[in-house]
């Protein structure tokens, strides 16, 4: 398997325990350090995992840390990602990247003149289920792809997360928390995005905590809480997306994708198992396909070990920063077409990483 990577962990809150369980059963990484901006939950951590507790600074300036896990808060992820790449190491951060568009944009130029890694979560495209799916395609199983459907609806995580302030406020919303998992496996199935349209807008000015020791407390929504959109892929198909905190309950299949000569249905992105099934023209049925691409068993951070061996091996990482912003080019530009009312031109393009063989971590 070859040498290990060192990881050191910043962020040590509700998904660190995901990417916990999966380290243990990476041989290609090691945690050896951890950090939080409160020190005891660090502390916690480091008692379960043999890593070492530190502050971000002792942390960034650790020599048994080669690449930092950045699983803080959304509006941390710039200075976090930043300044870690500034003390030379290679960076994978939870999503999104930036809050904007223009801080992805500034991360990316930072690792690539620092000659460094950064790759951004999700990674859960990178199981067999999206991999799977995107293999039906790839084999011509539906003919030229033409449209799709993308559908995230949900009354929004504040029922199940203790501190769910993050995701209605700047850098949050359905969009940015949930997109990421959708247009990375658009991305994968029918490539980068080119035009957009859309529409959002917001139907409580303010929440209220689910669970946890602050439950019942009230806070304000800063963000637009459902989004529609229609986006144009480079080749042409044509994806409607709906992404939403504003709705009770939903029976909308999360994607769909339709070709030519048939149809693919694809399972939750943010999951990296589901069944994938496809009906191909004269069929009677849908037919389950099975897993043939992809993560087996992934969880949480096998991004990190197609990175690690990405580095060993001298080729691009499938988790990239790269399509992390293109992500944020497309949000940018729906902002901007929810607002002007307009047709936007999507400017960025990134590369459709390249498909990942059936693997076991
Ligand atoms: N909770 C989930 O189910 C989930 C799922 C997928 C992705 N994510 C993403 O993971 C990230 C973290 O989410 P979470 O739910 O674990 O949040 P959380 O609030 O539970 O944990 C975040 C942790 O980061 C620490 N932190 C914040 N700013 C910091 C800073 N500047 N320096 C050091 N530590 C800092 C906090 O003290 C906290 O312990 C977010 O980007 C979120 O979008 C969360």
């Amino acid at each position: 398997m070859g040498e290990s990577l060192n990881v050191g962990m910043i962020g040590c809150g509700t998904i660190s325990g995901q990417y916990l369980a999966t380290f243990e059963r990476l041989p290609d990484i090691r945690l050896t350090a951890v950090a939080d901006a409160e020190p005891e939950r660090a502390q916690a951590t480091a008692r379960t995992t043999g890593a070492t507790a530190l502050s971000t600074e002792q942390l960034l300036a650790s020599d048994d840390v080669d690449l930092v896990v950045n699983l803080t808060i959304p509006a941390a992820h710039l200075a976090v990602s930043a300044a870690s790449l500034d003390a030379g190491k290679h960076v994978y951060s939870e999503k999104p990247l930036g809050s904007t568009l223009s801080e992805a944009s500034q991360l990316l130029q930072k690792a690539e003149s620092n000659d460094l890694r950064l790759g951004c979560a999700p990674d859960t495209v990178l199981g067999t289920g999206i991999q799977t799916a995107r293999r039906v395609i790839d084999d011509d199983l539906i003919g030229r792809p033409t449209s799709a459907t993308a559908f995230m609806q949900s009354p929004g995580p504040e029922r199940w997360h203790p501190s769910p302030e993050f995701y209605y406020q700047p850098g949050g919303g359905p969009l940015l928390d949930m997109g990421p998992y959708y247009l990375s496996a658009l991305v994968h199935l029918l490539g980068p995005v080119r035009r957009v349209v859309g529409m959002a807008g917001r139907h409580l000015d303010e929440r209220v905590v689910g669970s946890g020791p602050r439950a019942g407390s009230r806070f304000p929504v800063e963000v637009d809480t459902h989004v529609t959109a229609l986006l144009e892929h480079v080749d042409g198909a044509l994806t409607t997306m709906v992404m939403s905190f504003d709705v009770a309950a939903s029976e909308t299949p999360k994607i769909e994708v339709h070709g030519i000569r048939g149809s693919v249905s694809v399972p939750d992105p943010n999951r990296f198992e589901g069944a994938v099934r496809l009906r191909r023209d004269g069929d009677a049925e849908w037919q389950e396909i099975a897993p043939s691409a992809g993560f087996r068993d992934g969880g949480r951070g096998c991004g990190i070990s197609d990175l690690a061996q990405s580095l060993r091996e001298g080729r691009p990482h499938r988790a990239s920063a790269e399509l992390a912003v293109h992500f944020l080019a497309v949000v940018d530009a729906l902002e901007r077409a929810a607002r002007e009312g307009t047709v936007v031109d999507v400017e960025n393009r990134c590369t459709r990483p390249d498909p990942l063989p059936l693997t076991r971590r």
